[in-house]
């Protein structure tokens, strides 16, 4: 692994360092930690999330520290627009053995669904509530996602505007609307282009988090990238990334994993009244998110259409009579 000519790399969010160097192009490193180590060395190109994901390329030894070898997802893009947005309601690890416990009397693999629900409802309210305020982020327990970090290049301004966690925080369920709106604009004009292939690309995500049978995810991100020079070709992805905190399901939860992915969305201001709630946590809300944050884009989306069509109606409206 080269030492000498590391380059700049566009870190958004977190705190792990990451190391870029000119020989390695398409390819970053990033400190290792075990478990995400673990994760990708773990992960078989045939599993539905391989797609989802940068692709693994092993591991490295620097300066006596090890390193995940990935790549670069901002690789070829000149001035790459990025986000980091963390899903799920909760950051903290909760124990889903403890609360999902199997039944001792039971030697069914699968547990009985309703006995599942049953436990989530008795032991969680408290212990969740507790992790939602913990994260920090005021739309996490509202949406299911917040924004860790991003940059955009503002082509009106010519500069490069970042955003970082502290901001995040501040953000509620309106203002991270207008967050998303800013980052899909570039200073003169809303990017209709992008909104549209992101909007595929994240419901393939939803797809994802519908039916995942393997893993449950605790602060994971989902990054968007997308090319901000109007002189390159137009491109974007979405990808899930960091893996730190990642686990395969315990079995006997398997066999539930999409069933129990439904969530409401609690007011963290009145947090004792939750009468009807019903919190299935095995995927940390992970689903919730997803399909919050495509809400939103559609909402963009849609909103920008109207705009279009009322701005077309007036001006046929003061069309001059022939
Ligand atoms: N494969 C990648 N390609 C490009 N950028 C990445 C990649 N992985 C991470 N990043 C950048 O680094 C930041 C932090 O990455 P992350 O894996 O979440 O680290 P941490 O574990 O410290 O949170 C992301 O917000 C993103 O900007
Ligand atoms: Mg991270």
């Amino acid at each position: 692994m080269a030492t000498t000519t590391d380059i700049k790399f566009n870190v958004v969010a977190g705190s792990t360092p990451f190391v870029k160097s000119k020989e390695s192009s398409g390819k970053i490193f990033k400190e290792c930690t075990k478990k995400e180590k673990e994760f990708y060395e773990n992960l078989s190109d045939d599993n539905s999330l391989s797609k989802l994901i940068p692709k693994f390329f092993g591991t490295a030894m620097k300066d006596g520290k090890e390193y995940i070898i990935l790549e670069d997802l901002t690789n070829g893009y000149n001035k790459p627009n990025i986000m980091d947005i963390k899903l799920g309601l909760s950051h903290h690890d909760v124990d889903l053995e403890e609360i999902y416990s199997k039944p001792n009397d039971s030697d069914d693999p699968n547990v009985n669904f309703e006995t599942l629900k049953q436990q989530a409802n008795m032991s969680l309210h408290k212990e969740l509530y507790q992790s939602w305020l913990v994260s920090k982020y005021i739309t996490t327990p509202k949406l299911g996602f917040c924004v860790c970090g991003s940059q955009r290049y503002n082509l009106s301004s010519n500069q490069v505007e970042k955003n970082q966690k502290e901001q995040g925080r501040l953000l509620t369920e309106v203002t991270v609307k207008e967050k998303l709106y800013e980052f899909f604009s570039n200073g003169y004009e809303f990017r209709n282009d992008i909104i549209e292939p992101m909007i595929e690309r994240l419901s393939l995500f939803k797809q994802y988090f519908e039916n995942n049978p393997d893993y449950r995810f605790r602060s994971t991100s989902i990054l968007f990238i997308y090319e901000g020079d109007n002189n390159s070709k137009n491109r974007c992805d979405i990808r899930l990334i960091d893996f730190t905190h990642t686990k395969l399901y315990p079995p006997h939860l398997k066999a539930h994993s999409s069933k129990l992915s439904h969530y409401k969305s609690i007011d963290i201001n009145n947090i004792d009244d939750n009468s009807d709630a019903t919190f299935f946590p095995i995927d940390g809300g992970y689903l919730f998110g997803i399909t919050n944050l495509l809400k939103i884009l559609l909402s963009l989306k849609n909103k920008l259409s109207h705009q279009q069509q009322s701005t077309q109606s007036t001006q046929n409206q003061t069309q001059p009579q022939q």
